[in-house]
């Protein structure tokens, strides 16, 4: 009997990604905690129901009885923390949800897992792993000549979002050397592919292109995101779970850079193959120019040397393949597409895009 792990966050995109491929390729059961928040959906687990490998627990992070209790009743060899706010605009209008969660919450998950560590026996002691999923954006902004960010970037968040992720991967920091909880931090960049919310850049596209609406680039589209898919992601996180060192911090991403324009350019074209009848092709026609967001980081790039090296991190999907698999899984999904779309979605969109001014068509 293997315990089992305790996933946070695990009805959100990445996290949801991750618990089917990890009852697909692992024999330790989940345990799902996730607050349900918008961006929670139980459709991304649909395919689990009847499954007794999967335990969902509805609750906050920050609720620290329910997260003792959890660690009591279940006695986990692993804590997966995925569990966020995630989205950078979102972070602009209203940045305390993001200090509550990413912040607290981390500070929360980490002192009870803290206190259930310690007494554990010597051999689980060391197997045990508290894996903290973070991002790149916690080291700032690139210039065009700037080498990649590293493992040993110095932290410079700039948003809200990244300013709390930052945070969390400093609390993660201090509870290894302090008290010798073994962590595991990843710093990933920029995913994509299956269950996003249509709040991010290629999901908000595709969902904006099949209606005919307008597709909203911020500023001038020359800023630049690297992009992984999901599942090489999740791939990566299981690795770092076999192979990783406590302590350890481990960047994630696909090596491939893409001026937005360019992206939104090419997801244009995939739609224009992948829906032949579209009364709105060319795609590319619906693109807009709008008012940049605030503090917008420049460039985003990530070294995976030391993943590659010490874990054998390595992408199977290229960008076009993934991007691909991602817009045939939109089209095909329109179910999930009109459940996550219905009514505070559309407030958000309303409130998002409503004043920001166009400043040009796109071609
Ligand atoms: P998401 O917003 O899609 O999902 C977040 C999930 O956490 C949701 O299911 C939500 O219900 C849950 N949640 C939020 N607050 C909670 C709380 N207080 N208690 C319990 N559950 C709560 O996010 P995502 O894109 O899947 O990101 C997952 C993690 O990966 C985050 O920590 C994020 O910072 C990190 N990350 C994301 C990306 C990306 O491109 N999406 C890249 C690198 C790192
Ligand atoms: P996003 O998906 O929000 O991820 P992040 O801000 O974490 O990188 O945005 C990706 C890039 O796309 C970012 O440079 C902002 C830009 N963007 C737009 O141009 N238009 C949009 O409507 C959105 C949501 C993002």
């Amino acid at each position: 009997m293997h315990n089992p792990i305790i996933v946070t966050g695990g009805a959100g995109f990445i996290g949801s990604n991750f618990v089917l491929q990890w009852l697909e390729q692992e024999k330790r059961d989940v345990v799902n905690l996730d607050r349900l928040t918008y961006a929670g959906n139980l459709g991304n687990l649909a395919s689990l129901q009847g499954n007794t490998r999967h335990h969902f627990v509805a609750g906050d992070i920050c609720d620290r009885p329910l997260v003792a209790q959890l660690l009591q009743e279940f006695r986990p060899s692993a804590i997966v923390h995925f569990a966020a706010e995630s989205h950078v605009d979102r972070s602009i209008v209203g940045p305390e949800e993001f200090v509550r969660t990413n912040v607290n919450g981390t500070f929360a998950l980490l002192e009870e897992a803290r206190q259930y560590w310690l007494n554990l026996g010597d051999e689980q002691k060391n197997l045990f792993r508290f894996l903290h999923v973070s991002t790149d954006e916690v080291y700032g902004s690139l210039g065009p000549a700037d080498a990649p960010f590293s493992e040993t970037s110095r932290y410079a968040p700039n948003s809200p979002y990244a300013a709390s992720k930052a945070a969390s991967d400093h609390l993660v920091r201090a509870y290894f050397h302090t008290y010798g909880l073994p962590t595991i931090t990843t710093n990933c960049s920029n995913n994509y592919g299956p269950h996003q919310f249509p709040e991010k850049l290629i999901p908000l596209m595709i969902l904006n292109a099949l209606k005919g609406e307008p597709l909203p680039v911020y500023g001038n589209g020359e800023n630049v995101r690297d992009w992984l898919y999901v599942g090489d992601h999740c791939q990566g996180i299981r690795l770092a779970l076999q192979k990783g060192n406590s302590g350890e911090t481990y960047n994630f991403g696909g090596c491939s850079e893409r001026r937005n324009i360019d992206l939104v350019h090419t997801l244009c074209t995939v739609l224009d193959e992948l829906l032949p009848q579209s009364r709105f092709i060319p795609h590319r026609g619906l693109i807009k120019f709008v008012t940049d967001r605030p503090g917008h980081d420049w460039r985003y790039a990530v070294d995976i040397s030391k993943s590659s090296r010490e874990l054998g991190f390595s992408p199977v999907e290229s960008f076009e393949s993934g991007l691909r698999k991602t817009v045939a899984w939109y089209l095909k999904n329109r179910a999930w597409v009109e459940t996550v779309t219905s009514g505070s979605y559309r407030d958000w969109i309303d409130l998002q895009y409503r004043d920001r001014k166009s400043t040009g068509g796109g071609e």
